[in-house]
């Protein structure tokens, strides 16, 4: 079994969603397809047949924190996973590896399922290592990752059509499998489309696919997870 998650990202309005839904819904797979809307979206999603995600949470469950989500809510919503540390938010919102952190541990307590995110910049490419062991730093050695999904997405390959070679993705994502002792699921995300879904999802270590763009075109997306399917 293999995940295929499509993280929307801010894009998408009712429309989209009811005809992502209608479209998606009655795609048939043995894979989990976990679909992860912007948060007022996701009421469209009541008796979705896949999984239901968020693409962020707040790491309290409530309070005097003005603009932020529960988790709790989340879960009332019907998501069973949410997305944290992506890159987006560790740049422009200045996300911190504790901040991620305190995330993980709020959702493994609520029973939800942490996507954590990790990766490297462009400027870092030599220093992938380095670089995920500084984020994994504090998750390594958690009795709890069995719990959680970790996802590996270069920075200098989300959104720009640029991916790593397949050796290149088989190297990270078996160095994250030793990292996390062979605890939970790896999966790789960034420019992942039609053309190389496939190729991706057969390189051993890979558990599964995080996909932002090509996940917003519901015909692509639709037979993304038909041709996964044979996987
Ligand atoms: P992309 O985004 O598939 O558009 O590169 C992936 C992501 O940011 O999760």
């Amino acid at each position: 079994m293999k995940f295929l998650i499509s993280n929307w990202k801010m894009n998408g309005d009712v429309e989209f969603a009811e005809n992502f839904f209608e479209k998606i819904n009655s795609v048939k797979t043995k894979n989990r397809i976990i679909v992860c809307p912007p948060f007022p979206l996701l009421y469209k999603f009541q008796n979705f047949a896949h999984s239901l995600g968020s693409q962020n949470c707040s790491a309290k469950t409530n309070g005097a924190f003005t603009g932020e989500v529960s988790p709790l809510l989340l879960k009332d919503f019907g998501c069973e996973y949410v997305i944290i540390g992506h890159s987006e938010r560790r740049r422009m919102f200045k996300e911190s590896d504790e901040i991620i952190f305190a995330k993980y541990n709020t959702l493994v307590e609520l029973g939800i399922t942490p996507i954590v995110c990790v990766g490297e910049n462009e400027d870092e490419k030599s220093e992938w290592r380095e670089v995920l062991l500084i984020q994994l730093h504090k998750f390594m050695n958690d009795g709890n990752l069995s719990k959680a999904i970790i996802a590996y997405e270069p920075v200098w390959s989300i959104g720009s059509g640029k991916t790593p070679t397949m050796d290149e993705i088989y190297k990270v994502l078996n160095f994250l499998k030793e990292t996390t002792h062979f605890s939970c699921p790896t999966i790789y995300g960034g420019s992942v489309n039609i053309n190389n879904i496939e190729d991706i999802l057969k390189i051993p270590p890979v558990d599964g696919v995080l996909i932002g763009g090509a996940s917003l075109r519901i015909a692509e997306f639709s037979k993304m997870i038909q041709s996964s399917s044979q996987i």
